[in-house]
């Protein structure tokens, strides 16, 4: 991870990805509407990269030694949302990793943009997302997926008081992104009260109709 003064330098002024070198989903939804249980499923049937933001935040807050780790830890016990130059870079180097590295072109980028800083900046500056598909889900059953999980997640904020200022971030500062990609017909919203099997169901029916499909197997036959 840069150190926050590279962070600042100047912004690039075209993305460093076209979608031809990444195809990039957004996954968005209330805290505990299913996007990493989603996301698990996506990415055995169709091979995407997974890459959450919450999961990236909590590692660098982890990382021995990164001058972020405070700040991290404050903002994710409040439910609030991170400042997108530390996100953006963590997702950007989580990015070029998967494409050098395993050679993945395909991406699904869980819990983010979650603020529409995020979601402009990173469109101009990393790569261009192909469009985002939407969890939605009442506010109750989240309350009850999330209170649920927080018996085994360890999570700081998997708790009353971390979820309510989480759905609050989440109606004030969230949904605007939501809205903003719905205006521009970039938006698969998707019931997410079903089973995860019938939420997945829809979820691919939604992909095929953007034209995502799960890859077909090569045989590789021995020659003789
Ligand atoms: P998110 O990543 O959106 O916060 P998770 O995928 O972690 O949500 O799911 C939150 C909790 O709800 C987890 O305990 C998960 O097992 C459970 N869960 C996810 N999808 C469903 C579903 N369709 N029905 C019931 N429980 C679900
Ligand atoms: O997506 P997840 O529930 O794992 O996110 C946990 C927390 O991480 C959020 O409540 C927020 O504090 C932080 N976060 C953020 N910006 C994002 C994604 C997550 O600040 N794009
Ligand atoms: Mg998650």
């Amino acid at each position: 991870m840069p150190s926050p003064s590279q962070l600042h330098t100047p912004k690039r002024t075209s993305p460093l990805y076209t979608p031809t070198d990444a195809t990039v989903i957004f996954v968005l939804g209330g805290p505990g509407a299913g996007k990493g249980t989603q996301c698990a499923k996506l990415v055995s049937e169709y091979g995407f990269k997974h890459l959450s933001a919450g999961d990236l935040l909590r590692e660098e807050q982890d990382r021995p030694g990164s001058e972020f780790g405070e700040m991290i830890k404050t903002y994710i016990k409040e439910g609030t949302i991170v400042p997108m130059e530390v996100t953006i870079q963590l997702l950007e180097n989580a990015m070029s990793m998967a494409i050098e590295k395993e050679k993945k072109k395909m991406f699904l980028i869980d819990g983010f943009p979650r603020k529409l800083d995020q979601a402009t900046t990173f469109e101009a500056t990393v790569v261009p997302s192909l469009f985002t598909l939407f969890l939605h889900c009442p506010e109750d059953i989240l309350l009850q997926r999330l209170l649920n999980r927080g018996k085994t997640s360890g999570r700081a904020d998997d708790n009353a008081d971390s979820i309510t200022k989480r759905f609050r971030t989440f109606i004030e500062t969230s949904m605007p992104v939501v809205d903003y990609y719905e205006k521009n017909g970039k938006v698969e919203r998707v019931q997410a009260t079903g089973t995860v099997d019938e939420v997945f169901a829809t979820i691919k029916e939604r992909l095929k109709e953007r034209g995502v499909e799960v890859p077909k197997l090569t045989f590789i036959t021995p020659s003789s």
